[in-house]
């Protein structure tokens, strides 16, 4: 059962909206999916309160960093594929790992060069707490708003700025979409978007499908041999 933790000190990176797709695109695979919402703004509890969750995802609030723990067990005891943490952005947020062990934690980030300096500080984050904890934690910078076209210079330098610092990026990218964001108004998944007459559902749902191969491939095609549908292709 992977832990995946979304983390950045930077507050509007897209870790809520990256946290939700993951989680719907592993669902849309048969996945059983909890989500736990440990931003005091609980942003995925209201989307699990709007009508059209699917059914095989379950959101457990932890508002404070004590509730964390609680919120993990409750998850667990629905049994789950995976566990999605999402969490507040600030420093705050990398609390998380003093109460859970993450199999992988993805920092989103916009094209900025700003924002590539906020990335590298999450990295040193997560590689503190590996070392404390005495392993290290997989590490993965996602591009989280990225153009439908052309890819800004702004974005090659980002890309650059990492790689230098031996910091890891997604392949794929989350394209800017008004798709992901009616998610938050309308609730449900992709069906219950185009059942709203919403535009772009299939280009939003390729790019979850080629987001979540680059996840379970990173993770190395956890739980294979239980769910191989995970690990098919596109
Ligand atoms: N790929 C995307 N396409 C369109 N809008 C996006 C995308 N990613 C994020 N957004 C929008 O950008 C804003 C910030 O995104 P989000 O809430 O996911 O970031 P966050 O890191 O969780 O923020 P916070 O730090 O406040 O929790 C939201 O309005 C969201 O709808
Ligand atoms: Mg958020």
């Amino acid at each position: 059962m992977p832990n995946i933790a979304f983390i950045s000190p930077k507050g509007g990176a897209g870790k809520t909206t990256a946290a939700l797709l993951l989680a719907l695109g592993l669902a849309e695979r048969g996945a059983r999916v909890a989500l736990i919402d440990s931003d005091p703004n609980k942003p995925l509890v209201r989307w699990g309160a709007l009508p059209g969750r699917p059914e095989g995802i379950s959101v457990h609030a932890a508002p404070t960093v004590q509730d964390i723990r609680d919120a993990a067990q409750e998850a667990r005891r629905r049994d789950p594929d995976w566990v999605i943490v999402d969490t507040e952005g600030s420093v705050r947020g990398a609390m998380v790992f003093a109460a859970m062990r993450f199999d992988l934690v993805v920092t989103p980030l916009n094209g900025s060069p700003m924002d590539a300096i906020e990335a590298i500080k999450a990295a040193e984050l997560v590689a503190s707490f590996g070392k404390r904890a005495g392993s290290s934690l997989m590490h993965q910078c996602l591009v989280s708003r990225s153009p439908p076209a052309l890819k800004p210079r702004s974005l090659a330098k980002v890309v650059a700025m990492l790689r230098e610092q031996e910091i890891d990026i997604l392949p794929t990218a989350l394209v800017e979409k008004d798709a992901f964001r009616a998610l938050f108004e309308i609730g449900g998944d992709l069906k219950a978007l185009e059942a709203a007459g919403v535009s772009g559902v299939p280009a939003a749902r390729r790019n979850i499908e080629a987001y979540v191969d680059a996840v379970v491939e990173r993770l190395g095609c956890p739980a294979v041999a239980e769910r191989p549908a995970y690990c098919r292709a596109g």
